[in-house]
């Protein structure tokens, strides 16, 4: 005989519809960032003494990495609900723990390639699982520099999730150059090398967000970061460095508060505000390239907190004209070509977007989706290899479908954002995955006059 077992925690429906609004008016606070979280729970791990963080992303990913840290014997506990506030007891000189079942790092990229670089450098050995979208993506980046430092790993399947990956209390400090622009690989490997007996250096091709070094920085480690004449970028790091625990704020996501500014932005007659939203200069490509279109956008009460700038954003609806975005502008803007795409749909004029190749290998191969989802909703575009060109008309988009999320947050949310405008309904399939960045996205969008249900 055999039974059903339904998932109660899971709702059993799990798309969403949003529908054409006339306006969107008012102010919305949006999650914590989404790489700053991971990182303050990971840091927090490793330094000396009490951390906490307040405003962190109460998201799926970021619960993964507690999930493995606590596996590992940290302490993270939630040490006021009501402001948001958890206290990290970090390992300090004592070593992590070796895990006593696998750790499921689920959705999380972030998770899975960092915390690898942090296991190296313990004597531990710990194995690595995800979702189905995570078992796809490529490891292999951040396994051959750990590897290089001495680490060992395990797996069934080249290149891929699960793996197993043992650790060492002596790794080698190494000076990589990196093939890809990508601050998961950047990042391991500097928390590798803060265990390593001597000097690592990083080389990436272009600068990409430099969270880790600001945190680093921020937690007492000295960090030496050079750009080079031809736009590459050095990063040197001195192992052995005593990290101390800290204060962390968490501002709130550029990438989240995209996909509100593209709604302002499409939707007539509206105007809101998304306050104090990080505006770290590798993370706000989005924002140069919608203002180029032609974007009312502006940023108020600029301020510094804990290392890292942030500003209110001020949108208001407006009318949008194709560009060409720079290549060299690819990575601080690596997250939003799906939202940026849904914007080109509604601009006047080709947006021509190249250097695409890393958005193959996100939590979806994210330049198909987005072609895929482009078409369906009846707007003509060209995806290359790694090229894609949005033909807008101007005006409104057709809509009337339902988008395939392939297990990926920003397709979900962007399709959403695309059906606030579109003359027929626009459905995602699956929207349970904005719950690893966005929890609360719908009901937010809601509160502001948008009707996703
Ligand atoms: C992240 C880096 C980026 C980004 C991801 C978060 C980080 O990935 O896409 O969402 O926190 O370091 P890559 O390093 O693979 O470009």
């Amino acid at each position: 005989m055999t039974f059903m077992i339904f998932d109660l925690r899971l709702p059993l429906m799990t798309g969403l519809v949003s529908k054409k609004i006339n306006n969107l008016k008012g102010l919305a606070l949006v999650p914590g960032d989404k790489s700053i979280s991971h990182r303050a729970l990971m840091f927090g791990a490793l330094a000396s003494g009490e951390t906490t963080v307040t405003g962190i992303l109460e998201g799926e990913d970021v619960f993964r990495t507690a999930d493995a840290l606590r596996a590992m014997g940290v302490s993270i506990a939630l040490l006021n609900s009501k402001n948001d506030v958890w206290r990290i007891q970090g390992m300090g000189e004592n070593p992590l723990h070796t895990p006593e079942s696998v750790l499921d790092l689920g959705n999380s990229g972030t998770s899975a390639r960092l915390l690898m670089g942090l296991v190296a450098g313990y004597p531990i050995s710990a194995s690595f699982t995800g979702d189905d979208s995570l078992r796809r993506r490529p490891m292999e980046r951040v396994i051959k520099p750990l590897k290089q430092m001495g680490a060992k790993f395990e797996m069934s399947v080249e290149d891929r999730l699960p793996l197993r990956i043992t650790g060492s209390s002596s790794l080698r400090p190494i000076h990589y150059l990196m093939p890809v622009a990508s601050a998961q690989v950047k990042s391991s490997i500097l928390l590798a090398g803060l265990h390593a007996n001597g000097k690592t250096t990083v080389v990436e091709p272009q600068p990409t967000r430099d969270h880790t070094e600001r945190m680093l920085e921020f937690f007492g480690a000295k960090v030496f970061s050079e750009t080079q004449s031809d736009g590459s970028n050095s990063v040197t790091l001195e192992g052995g460095q005593v990290l101390t625990g800290r204060n962390v704020v968490v501002p709130s996501d550029p990438s989240s508060a995209a996909f509100l500014t593209v709604a302002a932005l499409i939707t007539e007659d509206s105007d809101i505000v998304i306050p104090n939203v990080l505006m770290n200069p590798l993370r706000t490509g989005i924002y140069d390239t919608l203002i180029e279109m032609g974007a009312n956008i502006v940023f108020e009460n600029a301020s510094d907190k804990h290392g890292e700038p942030v500003a209110d954003i001020r949108v208001k609806s407006s009318v949008l004209k194709g560009v060409r975005v720079p290549p060299k502008r690819v990575p601080s803007m690596i997250d939003e070509f799906p939202i940026l795409s849904v914007a080109a749909a509604f601009a006047d004029g080709d947006t021509v977007m190249t250097d695409l190749s890393e958005l193959r290998v996100k939590e979806s191969d994210r330049l198909a989706a987005i072609a895929k989802g482009l078409e369906a909703t009846g707007v003509k575009a060209e995806m290359g290899k790694d090229s894609l060109i949005v033909h807008g008309s101007g005006h409104s988009v057709e809509g009337g479908c339902t988008i395939e999320t392939g297990f990926d947050h920003r397709i979900a949310m962007s399709f959403l954002i695309m059906g606030l405008s579109s003359r027929s309904p626009v459905a995602v399939d699956d929207a349970k995955t904005i719950a690893t960045s966005f929890p609360d996205f719908a009901a937010l969008m809601n509160r502001l006059g948008a009707k996703i249900d």
